[in-house]
This record gives C-alpha cells, structure tokens and sequence, in this order.
C-alpha cells in the first residue's frame, strides 16, 4: 500500500524540525512540492535544504505539483476556495497515483503545521475519499508561527484561565478583543490591527520568525500600530515578501 506523510517542519528555523519529522523524511521515496504561486523563492529553498539535510540515507525525488490559480477577491470567498480545493484534490490524486509506486512513501513538507491554516490536510482527505488510489496517511506535527511568536516574545499564549483566539486578518475587523482573551492572528495583509487603536490593547508582533531576517516588536497598541505598519510595509519592499504573526491582548478584567 502507498503510504503518504503530510511533515510539519516548523515556521522558519530549520532547527524547529522534530526527531519526528527527521525519521519520517528518512522514510520517504518522493516528495511532492506544490507550487501555490506565493511561495516564494525563499520558502522553497527552506524545503530544499530541509531534504538534503535528512534525506541522505536513500534516494529521493522531487515532484513538483502545478496548483491551479487562485482568485485572490472573489466575490464569495468560501465556494472559490471549494471549487479551488477541488481543483488541487484532482492534481494531487493524479500525481500520487501515477508518480509514486505501490510500495512507496510519498511526503508533502507543510509550513509550520499542516492543522494551522493549510490546506494540504483537506485535500488529502477529499483525494482519499475520491478511492481511484489506495493509500494510507498520517500526519507529523510542527512548531507553528503562533508557537515561534510566544517564545521568541518569551510570553504565555493565555493569560491565567483565559481563553486564544486564533483569527485572520480578514476576519479580524469584526472581533472586538474581550479582556483576558488573547487573539492571535495569521495571514494578514493589511495590518487589520490598525482597526482598534485601543490604548488598553497590548501587541506583540513577529515577522519572518525563526530566521535570520526575524523583526520583532511589542507594546502598546496604540503606540505602535503606526511603528509596526512602516516596519512591515519597509521590510516587504526590501524582501519582495513578508509573513507576519501577532497577539493582541487587552489589559484588564475580563469582560464577562
Ligand atoms: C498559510 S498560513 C500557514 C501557517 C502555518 N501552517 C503555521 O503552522 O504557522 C501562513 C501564515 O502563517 C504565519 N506565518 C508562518 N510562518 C511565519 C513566520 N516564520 N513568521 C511570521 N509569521 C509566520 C503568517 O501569518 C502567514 O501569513
């Protein structure tokens, strides 16, 4: 039976990859890397270097999956991404059924870890359920960008008893952090932070986390949302890409 291995291998810092992750990649006769037109040359190299690092023990190949393209506005975001999924469940399936053999272990290399805003997990599951090619799945975790966040702040993800919120920047706008609530937030384009000038709301902000580019910067909101927005918008244009992760906690009792 084919065997497939869906590796987290951290946000950043190739020293995140787990004994785990390492075992599995010795395992591994193929890895598929798919190219969602926002990688960038960078991340790529990072999967590279992660291969020829681990995989010295036996012969691998690389086979690389076109995605389809993306509309990045579409008017109804939860249907583009469906039929989008749907898409990629069909490339994928072709590409596990006619590029790696029966008895052979395929691997996807998954940034940070595949339950956190990937998507890899879920077309896994939709090509299983298609049943056109037997195979058996399990998943390594990794460190994710929320866990690299915390400790390069050296801070606690809740306070005492209170609850995370894990959020997008998109979805951002419309929650209002409670007290005691800690919100973290991936995948934020536009600095949706600036919504809640809020002089009660603490911020602890990373870019690049892990590497060697790695920005950091905490306070209060109000005084650095400005500072943070100019730090990103310079640090994008010199790099041509940026990914960024932040908390925001608000001070004070909670509000229930
Ligand atoms: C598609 S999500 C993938 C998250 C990933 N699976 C994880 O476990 O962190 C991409 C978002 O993760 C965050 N991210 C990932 N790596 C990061 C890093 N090294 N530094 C800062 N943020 C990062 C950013 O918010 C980015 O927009």
């Amino acid at each position: 039976m084919r065997k497939i291995k869906l590796i987290g291998i951290g946000a950043g810092n190739p020293d995140y990859i787990t004994v785990q992750a390492i075992n599995a990649l010795r395992e591994v006769d193929v890895v598929f890397v798919t190219d969602k037109g926002e990688d960038t040359a960078d991340l790529l190299r990072a999967r590279t270097h992660i291969c020829e690092r681990y995989m010295q023990a036996k012969p691998y190949r690389i086979i690389e999956i076109q995605d389809p393209l993306r509309d990045r506005n579409p008017a109804e975001y939860r249907s583009a991404v469906a039929v989008w999924h749907e898409q990629r469940a069909a490339l994928y399936e072709r590409a596990i059924r006619e590029r790696l053999s029966a008895d052979e272990c395929g691997a996807f290399l998954v940034w940070g870890d595949p339950s956190l805003y990937d998507s890899t997990l879920r077309i896994i599951d939709q090509v299983a359920a298609l049943g056109t090619v037997a195979f058996e799945w399990e998943i390594i975790p990794g460190i994710t960008s929320i866990q690299a966040l915390a400790a390069r702040h050296r801070i606690s993800l809740n306070e005492i008893g209170e609850p995370i919120h894990v959020t997008t920047g998109r979805r951002l706008i419309d929650e209002q952090p409670a007290g005691g609530t800690s919100v973290l937030v991936l995948l934020d384009g536009n600095c949706a932070f600036k919504t809640f000038a809020d002089r009660d709301i603490d911020i602890y902000w990373g870019a690049y986390l892990g590497t060697p580019d790695e920005i950091l910067l905490a306070g209060r909101l109000d005084e650095m949302s400005g500072r943070i927005e100019e730090v990103r918008a310079r640090a994008r244009n010199q790099k041509g890409w940026i990914m960024d992760t932040y908390l925001l906690r608000k001070r004070g009792a909670p509000s229930c």
